[in-house]
């Protein structure tokens, strides 16, 4: 989908300057992964891991400078892996970039993975997620370990410009043609202007994206949601920790990420 391609190059810009991801902390060593990927993942040392849909690549170095002995990051933006590209030039971290459709991933890499891990914002993009499951699968080794932390589908069934109230807008149960959606403003602090306005959105049902990983015959080993998020999704939500947002006490009490790993046997 081209115009979605073209909104993420332009996103890209916005979002290398924006405080929410703060390049210049990153550069002096901070870490930009979330707790729930780092205790549900666990110890990653010496361990080789694959990201997709990687953006810039801060979350793919993190994994770099925690210890994985080599990290591939792949996403189709040509701006975000060449900033992940110059990014690295001056990290030196045992890292690689390439850009692609995650469609086109196994004609461009071959080599298998300890972990392949994906997160926040992801599947949204995808149209077809029996296909994404398929590669997700082909390029775990045996025993490896697959891990996602996303945005839970139930969430966005809600109008998030309300001011004050959850109103059911979009539906949950979705059918294969995508959303249009347009926005002059991407998901970070930087109040810039976008000329790119138009996305388009694939919803996909939490039953979707369980049952998509368990017919490529990967093992589910934990499924968890959690009732806060890692931006401010409706206009009324509490920032309760730095950077962590959730409903005021007794207002919604919902479900807002999810994460699953699952295992190659
Ligand atoms: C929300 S961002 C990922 C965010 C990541 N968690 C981060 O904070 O950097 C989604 C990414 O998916 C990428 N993307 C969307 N569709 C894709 C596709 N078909 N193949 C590869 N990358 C894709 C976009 O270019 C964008 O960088």
């Amino acid at each position: 989908m081209k115009k979605n391609l073209k909104r993420w190059n332009e996103a890209t810009e916005i979002h290398a300057k924006s405080k929410d991801y703060d390049l210049e902390s990153f550069m002096k060593g901070k870490n930009s992964l979330h707790k729930i990927e780092l205790e549900e993942l666990g110890d990653i040392s010496g361990k080789s891991l694959l990201h997709l849909q990687c953006q810039f690549g801060l979350d793919t170095l993190s994994w770099a400078r925690l210890g994985a002995s080599r990290v591939v990051g792949i996403d189709y933006s040509d701006k975000a892996i060449k900033l992940a590209n110059s990014i690295n030039e001056q990290l030196k971290l045992p890292a690689d970039f390439i850009c692609t459709n995650i469609y086109d991933l196994p004609q461009k890499l071959d080599e298998k993975f300890d972990i392949v891990f994906t997160s926040y914002g992801v599947l949204a993009w995808l149209p077809d997620l029996k296909e994404w499951a398929k590669i997700v699968a082909h390029f775990l080794k045996k025993g490896g370990t697959f891990f996602i932390a996303e945005f839970h589908p139930f969430a966005w069934i809600f109008d998030d410009e309300h001011p004050n109230e959850l109103i059911y807008k979009y539906a949950y149960f979705f059918g294969k043609e995508p959303l249009y959606y347009t926005s002059a403003y991407t998901y970070t602090d930087q109040e810039e202007e976008m000329y790119n306005i138009d996305s388009y959105n694939w919803q996909h049902t939490f039953g979707d994206i369980i049952s998509a990983l368990i017919d490529v015959g990967l093992t589910i080993e934990s499924v968890k949601e959690y009732p806060y998020t890692f931006f401010p999704q409706f206009p009324f939500m509490e920032e309760f920790e730095k950077g962590v947002w959730r409903f005021k006490k007794d207002k919604y009490n919902l479900p807002l990420i999810f994460s699953i790993r699952a295992n190659k046997n």
